[in-house]
Protein backbone atom coordinates (compact mmCIF):
# COMPACT_ATOMS: atom_id res chain seq x y z
CA UNK A 1 0.00 0.00 0.00
CA UNK A 2 2.80 2.52 0.75
CA UNK A 3 4.48 1.63 -2.68
CA UNK A 4 1.20 2.42 -4.37
CA UNK A 5 0.75 5.66 -2.70
CA UNK A 6 4.14 6.69 -3.56
CA UNK A 7 4.04 5.56 -6.72
CA UNK A 8 0.68 7.92 -7.48
CA UNK A 9 2.84 10.54 -5.90
CA UNK A 10 5.28 10.04 -9.05
CA UNK A 11 2.57 10.30 -11.81
CA UNK A 12 3.43 13.88 -12.66
CA UNK A 13 6.56 15.56 -13.34
CA UNK A 14 6.90 17.60 -9.97
CA UNK A 15 7.13 15.63 -6.61
CA UNK A 16 8.71 16.22 -3.32
CA UNK A 17 12.34 14.82 -2.81
CA UNK A 18 12.67 15.13 -7.22
CA UNK A 19 16.37 16.38 -7.03
CA UNK A 20 17.56 13.06 -4.91
CA UNK A 21 15.40 10.97 -7.16
CA UNK A 22 16.45 12.41 -10.21
CA UNK A 23 20.06 12.20 -9.03
CA UNK A 24 20.29 8.75 -7.85
CA UNK A 25 18.01 7.37 -10.89
CA UNK A 26 20.65 8.23 -13.32
CA UNK A 27 23.43 6.77 -10.88
CA UNK A 28 21.55 3.94 -10.60
CA UNK A 29 21.14 3.56 -15.03
CA UNK A 30 24.67 5.20 -15.80
CA UNK A 31 26.47 2.41 -16.90
CA UNK A 32 24.04 0.90 -19.39
CA UNK A 33 21.89 5.02 -20.41
CA UNK A 34 23.47 4.73 -23.63
CA UNK A 35 22.72 1.28 -24.64
CA UNK A 36 19.20 1.94 -23.71
CA UNK A 37 19.20 5.39 -25.06
CA UNK A 38 19.94 3.89 -28.67
CA UNK A 39 17.10 1.23 -28.49
CA UNK A 40 14.18 2.88 -26.96
CA UNK A 41 14.42 5.76 -29.52
CA UNK A 42 15.02 3.25 -32.15
CA UNK A 43 18.64 4.92 -33.39
CA UNK A 44 16.62 8.24 -33.79
CA UNK A 45 18.88 9.94 -31.19
CA UNK A 46 21.72 11.26 -33.61
CA UNK A 47 19.58 12.66 -36.04
CA UNK A 48 17.88 14.81 -33.40
CA UNK A 49 21.22 15.92 -31.70
CA UNK A 50 22.94 16.49 -35.56
CA UNK A 51 19.82 18.57 -36.36
CA UNK A 52 21.06 20.68 -33.27
CA UNK A 53 24.60 21.78 -34.43
CA UNK A 54 22.34 22.00 -37.56
CA UNK A 55 20.91 25.17 -36.43
CA UNK A 56 24.08 26.42 -34.37
CA UNK A 57 25.34 26.69 -37.54
CA UNK A 58 28.98 27.14 -37.83
CA UNK A 59 30.55 27.30 -34.33
CA UNK A 60 33.95 27.09 -35.16
CA UNK A 61 35.96 28.69 -32.00
CA UNK A 62 32.40 29.04 -29.78
CA UNK A 63 32.61 28.40 -26.17
CA UNK A 64 29.80 26.01 -25.75
CA UNK A 65 27.98 24.74 -22.02
CA UNK A 66 25.85 21.19 -22.93
CA UNK A 67 23.37 21.25 -19.54
CA UNK A 68 22.75 18.47 -17.88
CA UNK A 69 25.40 16.75 -20.12
CA UNK A 70 25.08 12.89 -19.03
CA UNK A 71 27.28 10.31 -20.58
CA UNK A 72 28.34 13.55 -22.97
CA UNK A 73 27.25 12.80 -26.35
CA UNK A 74 26.13 16.17 -27.02
CA UNK A 75 29.11 17.86 -25.59
CA UNK A 76 31.27 15.32 -28.11
CA UNK A 77 29.41 16.65 -30.63
CA UNK A 78 29.77 20.35 -30.09
CA UNK A 79 33.93 19.37 -29.41
CA UNK A 80 34.18 17.74 -32.72
CA UNK A 81 33.18 21.06 -34.34
CA UNK A 82 34.38 24.09 -32.05
CA UNK A 83 37.85 22.69 -33.17
CA UNK A 84 40.79 23.51 -30.98
CA UNK A 85 40.20 27.50 -30.75
CA UNK A 86 36.86 26.55 -29.04
CA UNK A 87 35.85 25.29 -25.88
CA UNK A 88 33.13 22.70 -24.17
CA UNK A 89 31.93 22.73 -20.45
CA UNK A 90 29.55 19.84 -19.61
CA UNK A 91 27.79 20.35 -16.46
CA UNK A 92 25.64 17.75 -14.97
CA UNK A 93 24.19 16.92 -11.26
CA UNK A 94 25.12 13.32 -11.29
CA UNK A 95 28.64 11.93 -11.01
CA UNK A 96 28.08 8.71 -11.94
CA UNK A 97 26.88 10.11 -15.45
CA UNK A 98 29.93 12.25 -15.61
CA UNK A 99 32.28 9.12 -15.34
CA UNK A 100 30.97 7.52 -17.77
CA UNK A 101 31.39 10.31 -19.68
CA UNK A 102 34.97 10.62 -19.16
CA UNK A 103 35.34 7.05 -19.66
CA UNK A 104 34.18 7.59 -23.50
CA UNK A 105 36.60 10.68 -23.67
CA UNK A 106 39.35 7.97 -23.25
CA UNK A 107 38.53 6.23 -26.21
CA UNK A 108 37.79 9.31 -28.58
CA UNK A 109 40.21 11.39 -30.89
CA UNK A 110 38.33 15.04 -30.33
CA UNK A 111 40.37 18.56 -31.46
CA UNK A 112 40.29 19.58 -27.58
CA UNK A 113 39.20 17.33 -24.41
CA UNK A 114 35.56 18.02 -22.87
CA UNK A 115 35.76 19.97 -19.63
CA UNK A 116 33.15 17.90 -17.50
CA UNK A 117 32.40 19.53 -14.25
CA UNK A 118 29.72 18.25 -11.49
CA UNK A 119 27.23 21.33 -11.27
CA UNK A 120 23.49 22.69 -11.25
CA UNK A 121 21.29 23.85 -14.06
CA UNK A 122 19.36 26.13 -11.30
CA UNK A 123 22.50 27.33 -10.20
CA UNK A 124 25.53 27.53 -12.43
CA UNK A 125 29.36 28.62 -11.42
CA UNK A 126 29.77 30.85 -14.55
CA UNK A 127 29.68 34.47 -14.77
CA UNK A 128 26.92 36.39 -16.91
CA UNK A 129 27.34 36.50 -20.37
CA UNK A 130 30.01 33.84 -20.51
CA UNK A 131 29.15 31.07 -23.75
CA UNK A 132 28.74 31.46 -27.75
CA UNK A 133 26.20 28.46 -27.54
CA UNK A 134 24.25 26.52 -24.47
CA UNK A 135 22.48 23.24 -25.92
CA UNK A 136 20.75 20.94 -23.58
CA UNK A 137 19.40 17.36 -24.29
CA UNK A 138 16.24 15.42 -22.32
CA UNK A 139 17.41 17.37 -19.14
CA UNK A 140 14.28 19.64 -18.44
CA UNK A 141 12.08 16.85 -17.63
CA UNK A 142 14.01 16.15 -14.20
CA UNK A 143 15.10 19.56 -12.99
CA UNK A 144 12.36 20.87 -10.33
CA UNK A 145 12.19 24.09 -11.59
CA UNK A 146 12.41 24.26 -15.39
CA UNK A 147 11.43 28.36 -15.75
CA UNK A 148 14.75 28.74 -12.98
CA UNK A 149 16.74 26.28 -15.63
CA UNK A 150 16.14 28.22 -18.55
CA UNK A 151 16.50 31.52 -16.80
CA UNK A 152 20.27 30.31 -16.10
CA UNK A 153 20.83 29.36 -19.77
CA UNK A 154 19.66 32.97 -20.31
CA UNK A 155 22.11 34.20 -18.32
CA UNK A 156 25.25 32.50 -18.92
CA UNK A 157 24.81 33.03 -22.91
CA UNK A 158 26.55 35.94 -24.50
CA UNK A 159 23.88 38.41 -26.23
CA UNK A 160 23.24 37.27 -29.36
CA UNK A 161 23.80 34.02 -28.69
CA UNK A 162 21.51 30.81 -28.82
CA UNK A 163 20.50 28.18 -26.87
CA UNK A 164 19.32 24.81 -28.62
CA UNK A 165 17.45 22.23 -26.10
CA UNK A 166 15.98 18.87 -26.91
CA UNK A 167 13.38 17.39 -24.80
CA UNK A 168 10.93 14.68 -25.24
CA UNK A 169 6.92 15.12 -25.44
CA UNK A 170 3.53 13.68 -26.29
CA UNK A 171 2.69 13.64 -29.75
CA UNK A 172 0.03 15.98 -31.10
CA UNK A 173 -2.23 13.71 -33.91
CA UNK A 174 -3.76 11.64 -31.10
CA UNK A 175 -3.28 7.72 -33.43
CA UNK A 176 0.63 8.66 -33.14
CA UNK A 177 -0.34 9.57 -28.79
CA UNK A 178 -1.95 6.29 -28.71
CA UNK A 179 1.09 4.37 -30.36
CA UNK A 180 3.23 6.40 -28.13
CA UNK A 181 1.79 5.90 -25.02
CA UNK A 182 1.57 2.51 -24.88
CA UNK A 183 5.09 2.75 -26.68
CA UNK A 184 6.25 4.76 -22.91
CA UNK A 185 3.98 2.91 -20.56
CA UNK A 186 4.52 -0.35 -21.66
CA UNK A 187 7.57 -1.35 -23.83
CA UNK A 188 10.18 1.09 -22.39
CA UNK A 189 9.13 -0.16 -18.64
CA UNK A 190 9.39 -4.03 -19.95
CA UNK A 191 12.69 -2.85 -22.04
CA UNK A 192 14.08 -1.38 -18.89
CA UNK A 193 13.38 -4.36 -16.37
CA UNK A 194 16.64 -6.25 -18.14
CA UNK A 195 18.90 -3.38 -16.60
CA UNK A 196 17.08 -1.40 -14.11
CA UNK A 197 15.02 -4.79 -12.42
CA UNK A 198 12.17 -3.14 -10.98
CA UNK A 199 14.01 -1.94 -8.26
CA UNK A 200 12.60 0.87 -7.05
CA UNK A 201 14.53 3.98 -6.39
CA UNK A 202 14.37 5.81 -3.08
CA UNK A 203 11.37 3.17 -2.57
CA UNK A 204 9.56 4.89 -5.62
CA UNK A 205 9.97 4.21 -9.14
CA UNK A 206 12.15 2.21 -11.16
CA UNK A 207 14.09 3.89 -13.14
CA UNK A 208 12.40 3.21 -16.48
CA UNK A 209 8.99 4.24 -15.12
CA UNK A 210 10.26 7.64 -14.52
CA UNK A 211 10.96 8.35 -18.59
CA UNK A 212 6.55 7.57 -18.73
CA UNK A 213 5.75 9.95 -15.48
CA UNK A 214 7.90 12.74 -16.25
CA UNK A 215 6.37 13.51 -19.32
CA UNK A 216 2.99 13.86 -16.87
CA UNK A 217 2.22 17.66 -16.98
CA UNK A 218 5.54 18.54 -18.22
CA UNK A 219 4.98 21.53 -20.65
CA UNK A 220 5.87 20.81 -24.32
CA UNK A 221 5.45 23.22 -27.63
CA UNK A 222 3.89 26.28 -27.49
CA UNK A 223 3.65 26.43 -22.87
CA UNK A 224 7.81 25.01 -23.20
CA UNK A 225 8.39 28.30 -25.81
CA UNK A 226 6.31 30.69 -23.36
CA UNK A 227 8.78 29.63 -20.73
CA UNK A 228 11.87 30.48 -22.67
CA UNK A 229 10.13 33.66 -24.11
CA UNK A 230 9.95 34.45 -20.33
CA UNK A 231 13.75 33.98 -19.59
CA UNK A 232 13.79 36.61 -22.13
CA UNK A 233 14.54 34.47 -26.21
CA UNK A 234 12.62 36.85 -28.68
CA UNK A 235 12.80 34.71 -31.07
CA UNK A 236 12.01 31.41 -29.05
CA UNK A 237 10.68 28.36 -31.10
CA UNK A 238 10.86 24.68 -31.63
CA UNK A 239 10.82 22.37 -34.30
CA UNK A 240 9.19 18.88 -33.72
CA UNK A 241 11.11 15.46 -34.51
CA UNK A 242 9.92 11.94 -34.95
CA UNK A 243 5.98 12.73 -35.62
CA UNK A 244 5.92 15.48 -32.23
CA UNK A 245 7.64 12.49 -30.05
CA UNK A 246 10.74 14.91 -29.70
CA UNK A 247 11.28 18.69 -29.80
CA UNK A 248 14.01 21.17 -30.38
CA UNK A 249 13.54 24.15 -28.83
CA UNK A 250 15.54 27.14 -30.07
CA UNK A 251 16.08 30.73 -29.10
CA UNK A 252 18.91 33.55 -29.03
CA UNK A 253 19.62 36.57 -26.52
CA UNK A 254 18.52 39.50 -28.24
CA UNK A 255 22.18 41.67 -28.90
CA UNK A 256 22.39 44.77 -26.55
C1 LIG B 1 18.08 12.09 -19.69
S1 LIG B 1 19.68 12.53 -19.19
C2 LIG B 1 20.30 13.36 -20.61
C3 LIG B 1 21.80 13.27 -20.75
C4 LIG B 1 22.37 13.85 -22.04
N1 LIG B 1 22.07 15.25 -22.16
C5 LIG B 1 21.91 13.12 -23.27
O1 LIG B 1 21.60 13.78 -24.27
O2 LIG B 1 21.91 11.89 -23.27
C6 LIG B 1 19.34 13.87 -18.09
C7 LIG B 1 20.59 14.34 -17.37
O3 LIG B 1 20.26 15.54 -16.66
C8 LIG B 1 20.97 15.53 -15.44
N2 LIG B 1 20.32 16.46 -14.52
C9 LIG B 1 19.11 16.35 -13.91
N3 LIG B 1 18.87 17.42 -13.14
C10 LIG B 1 19.95 18.24 -13.28
C11 LIG B 1 20.31 19.48 -12.73
N4 LIG B 1 19.50 20.14 -11.87
N5 LIG B 1 21.49 20.03 -13.06
C12 LIG B 1 22.34 19.40 -13.92
N6 LIG B 1 22.05 18.20 -14.47
C13 LIG B 1 20.88 17.63 -14.15
C14 LIG B 1 20.93 14.07 -15.00
O4 LIG B 1 21.94 13.80 -14.06
C15 LIG B 1 21.13 13.36 -16.33
O5 LIG B 1 22.48 13.09 -16.58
Amino acid sequence: MADEVKNEELKGNQFEGKEDYVKDVFEEIAEYYDKMNGIMSIGMVNGWHKFMFKKAGDITGAKVCDVGTGTGEIAFMAAERVGVDGEVIGVDLTPGMLRIAEKKMETLTLPKKVDFRQGDALDMEFEDNTFDLVTSGYMLRNVTNIQKAVDEMYRVLKPGAMVIVAELSKPKNPIVRLGHKIYLSLVIPRMGRRYDKGKKIDGKQAAYDWLTSSLEGFPCRDEMVSIFKKAGFSDARFYSKSMGAVNIYVGTKPSQ
